[in-house]
């Protein structure tokens, strides 16, 4: 059965079908149930994602109300994927640069340490794996990996609009955390050429240090959820295919291309109406929102990795996540971990954009 609206489709065993009617059948439309406006056919959604007057964070809460103030609010607010300020443009480009340059640079994550992978296990490995992996990409110091998936995580359960006190109080040292290491990092001497070119056009740019050490930040924080669902659907995939320890790196690859184009991780992402427009003859208020299905996009255009995104905001690091999780596959498969076990026995977690399967539901584990 298909599901009742989109959110649940993110959860749903197999959504693609309703995803694919939904763009053909309604590209656009204002759900009632909601109280939000969808859109779905890739035609709507670009429509959408170019008009100037479509913001990616609400003009009355450009960071979340629980956060502010404190560092976790100030680290969010200078992130270029939460703001559509001038500065974001510039950023950016300096942003796709470095990690153009950094690339150029061999890194050797360290992945988070797994004896045989229970399901408790491996939760934990789906969001730490991604940033372990980011880190290295950085060049952060080997003892420092496993902290900033710690960091990340704390800073993350943070950010849901009914995170208690102590999550929050928890976010906001992480983001003083992640934020002071960034620093230090982007500013050191030892500083890759990458990091230093980097720390260079931002200077001539006068983009202070602190906000370039941000988005840093930002590319872990960036990284972990998305990820997640990239690595948690391959390894279902894996498991289908009942792939072994005997796995070879083009396999591995081969699983991610195809989960980013079949069961994607990310599935929706939002845009806010600074100003009343009018797409495709709907008429869209100041003040709503658009659901905008990545999802649906991708049965349409299923060449075009929807998952990551389109136009000013697209995501900067689809080349690394889909290296990264093709490595943290092959890490698992070659420890020996039984993916048709884990296939075997899941759920999706409750999240309203990401696909990520948990396999330990015994109890409401945090990652
Ligand atoms: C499977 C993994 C990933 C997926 C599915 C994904 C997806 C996305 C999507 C859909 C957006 C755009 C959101 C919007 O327009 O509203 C985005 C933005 C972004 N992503 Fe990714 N991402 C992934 C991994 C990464 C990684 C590894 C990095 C770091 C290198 C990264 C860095 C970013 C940044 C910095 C932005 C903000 C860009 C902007 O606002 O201009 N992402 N990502």
């Amino acid at each position: 059965m298909h599901p009742a609206h989109p959110l649940l489709a993110v959860t749903h065993p197999d959504p693609y079908p309703y995803y694919a009617a939904l763009a053909r059948e309604q590209p656009l439309y204002w759900d009632k149930t909601l109280g939000l406006w969808v859109a779905s056919h890739p035609t709507a959604i670009s429509a959408v994602m170019r008009h100037p007057a479509a913001r990616v964070r609400p003009l009355t809460e450009p960071v979340p109300r629980g956060l502010c103030p404190g560092p976790a609010g100030e680290l969010f607010s200078r992130f270029v994927r939460m703001n559509d300020s001038r500065l974001h443009t510039r950023i950016k480009t300096l942003l796709m640069a470095y990690l153009q340059a950094q690339s150029q640079q061999a890194c050797t994550p360290q992945w988070p340490a797994i004896t045989l992978l229970s399901a408790v296990q491996a939760d934990r490995f789906l969001y730490a794996a991604p940033v372990h992996a980011q880190a290295a990409f950085l060049g952060l110091p080997d003892q420092l990996h496993a902290d900033c998936a710690v960091q990340i995580q704390a800073y993350l359960t943070a950010l849901p609009a009914n995170a208690n006190a102590d999550l929050i109080a928890a976010g906001h040292t992480a983001a003083l955390t992640l934020q002071d290491r960034l620093e230090s990092h982007l500013l050191a001497a030892e500083a890759s050429p990458a990091l230093r070119q980097l720390r260079d056009d931002g200077a001539r740019d006068g983009i202070p240090a602190a906000l370039l050490a941000a988005n840093l930040a930002g590319l872990l924080f960036q990284s972990c959820e998305a990820g997640a669902g990239l690595l948690g659907n391959a390894l279902i995939l894996a498991g289908r295919r009942s792939l072994d320890a005997s796995t070879t790196p083009a396999a591995a690859r081969t699983v991610i291309d195809h989960v980013v184009r079949h069961d994607p991780p990310l599935h929706n992402t939002r845009r806010f109406m600074g100003n009343a427009i009018e797409i495709q003859g709907q008429r869209i208020e100041a003040g709503q929102t658009v659901l905008l299905v990545l999802a649906a996009a991708a049965m349409i255009e299923p060449d075009n990795a929807w998952t990551f995104g389109a136009h000013g905001h697209a995501c900067p690091g689809q080349t690394l996540a889909r290296s990264h999780a093709a490595d943290a596959l092959l890490h698992l498969l070659h420890a020996g971990t039984d993916a048709h076990a884990l296939a075997s026995h899941f759920r999706y977690r409750p999240l309203l954009n990401a696909r990520v399967p948990q396999f330990d539901f015994s109890k409401d584990h945090q990652p």
